[in-house]
């Protein structure tokens, strides 16, 4: 538990998040199945990449951190053994509170020639499951929920061989995209996934930058289809890993909130599938300038953002839906705060998927903007927010949910009177230091 004291002190200077989370899973599972070393730097050390790390070293892959560091992150190599280098595992694996750790490594364990058991926390043990089981059994795999009720723990029996798939996935998922792709390495005959709406795309990017051919084809299948085509090596290479735009999300927000507020927030990955935020909060009227863009396997770039009144549009009405969606569902808790303090009422619909997250988002952005005196409702796909209400101190309950206890700081930063987080400690999950890096960027 800790306690913010009411403040409305200017955020000013610049800062580096950590590690892009998604990126950072990646890394080191493409890294473990290509042949040769990789070196991966701007890794993220937050408990679930951590979870990822420990699972393949499980599996027999030798991961080693460096004494060195590039600003002040450790180079992790990670000692590829191929596509069929990995070994049987002699316990369960455990995958902590990570949702992708789970997910994409079960699309590879389902091809390998060993059995295994993935679990994971308390959270982890209640998020569907059956959105990767029913594609993996269409490709021949044998994965089964052991307690039968679609969740973790899964055991996935070894020795099939698997073959590819068109899939219609039935949600926009990179998790289930990624799983369906990654087990596709292993078929025989292509694999396509379809998505309703296009994903986070960071699986295809790398996976081809290690060698893969992964490919989409626009005018057969539109834009959100990724094609994998088997029996290509992969390459241990160099991996950067910029830093995480989920984690800048809280940053960018404070500065547009909090007057006289002035942040470059440098080296952030801008990917089009994860910047949706950007355009969103500058439709509202936020500053927000990219400076010296680059593009080494994924864009990046320095964010500089100022403090700015926030409005909806004409009919002072903001709608969040569609494909916008997926390029910021793990920004909608802090898009939530933002909305509660905007000159407008905000529409967050198409989003049922935050009930499926590491907490039901729906209710737990929901009951705690209540909580601090917010004009809000949940729907059954989202929420209904009339911006404008002055926020006021509250105790929150993240529900162990990294992204709703950083979401709600920053609330507190513009709320009167001071706010309790309680599970503080729930940041560790993506961003260990998230607290501390609040403190140097006060004036
Ligand atoms: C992730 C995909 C998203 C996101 C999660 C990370 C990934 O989940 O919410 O935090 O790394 O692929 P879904 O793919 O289930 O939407």
């Amino acid at each position: 538990m800790i306690t913010l004291q009411e403040q409305k002190t200017p955020l000013k200077g610049e800062m580096f998040v950590p590690g892009d989370k998604s990126i950072s899973h990646r890394s080191i599972m493409f890294a473990s199945l290509a042949q040769g070393t990789s070196q991966i730097t701007g890794f993220l050390e937050g408990a679930d990449c951590i979870s990822t790390i420990n699972c393949f070293k499980s599996l027999g892959i030798l991961i080693e951190k460096s004494s060195g560091n590039v600003n002040g992150v450790p180079t992790i190599t990670v000692h590829g053994q191929g596509l069929h280098g990995l070994k049987a595992p002699s316990t369960t694996l455990y995958t902590g509170n990570s949702g992708t750790t789970t997910r994409l490594m079960a699309g590879i364990l389902a091809a390998q020639n060993f059995d295994s058991v993935i679990t994971g926390d308390a959270s982890i043990v209640t998020r569907p499951m059956n959105r990767i089981i029913k594609p993996l059994t269409t490709m021949g795999a044998s994965i089964k929920s052991e307690k039968d009720n679609g969740c973790c723990p899964l055991h996935i029996e070894g020795g099939k061989s698997l073959r590819g798939i068109s899939y219609h996935s039935p949600v926009a998922s990179a998790q289930v995209k990624s799983c369906i792709l990654l087990a596709g390495l292993y078929a025989s005959g292509d694999t396509v996934v379809h998505e309703p709406a296009l994903s986070r795309n960071h699986t295809e990017i790398m996976l081809r930058a290690f060698g893969a051919d992964i490919h989409n084809d626009v005018t057969r299948y539109g834009p959100s289809a990724s094609i994998l085509h088997p029996g290509m090596p992969l390459f241990g290479r160099k991996v950067n890993v910029p830093g995480d735009i989920s984690s800048a999300a809280y940053f960018i927000a404070a500065a547009c909130l909090i007057p006289g507020s002035e942040l470059l927030i440098r080296n952030v990955g801008i990917n089009k599938t994860r910047a949706g935020i950007l355009a969103v909060l500058k439709q509202m009227g936020a500053d927000i300038t990219l400076l010296n863009e680059d593009n080494d396997m994924e864009p990046k770039a320095d964010i500089l953002v100022k403090y700015s009144e926030l409005h909806g549009g004409n009919n002072g009405i903001y709608e969040i839906s569609g494909k916008l969606v997926p390029a910021m569902i793990d920004e909608l808790p802090i898009m939530a705060v933002v909305a509660a303090n905007a000159d407008c009422t905000t529409i967050i619909k198409d989003a049922a998927e935050l009930k499926v997250k590491e907490s039901n988002r729906i209710n737990s952005i929901v009951e705690n903007l209540k909580k601090m005196g917010a004009d809000i409702e949940a729907t059954d796909d989202g929420m209904i927010i009339h911006g404008g209400k002055k926020l006021h101190g509250a105790t929150i309950n993240p529900y162990n949910d990294h992204r709703i206890a950083m979401a709600f700081t920053i609330a507190s930063m513009i709320a009167t009177g001071d706010t309790i987080i309680e599970q503080e400690e729930c940041v560790n999950i993506s961003y260990p230091t998230f607290f501390k890096d609040i403190e140097k960027i006060k004036q």
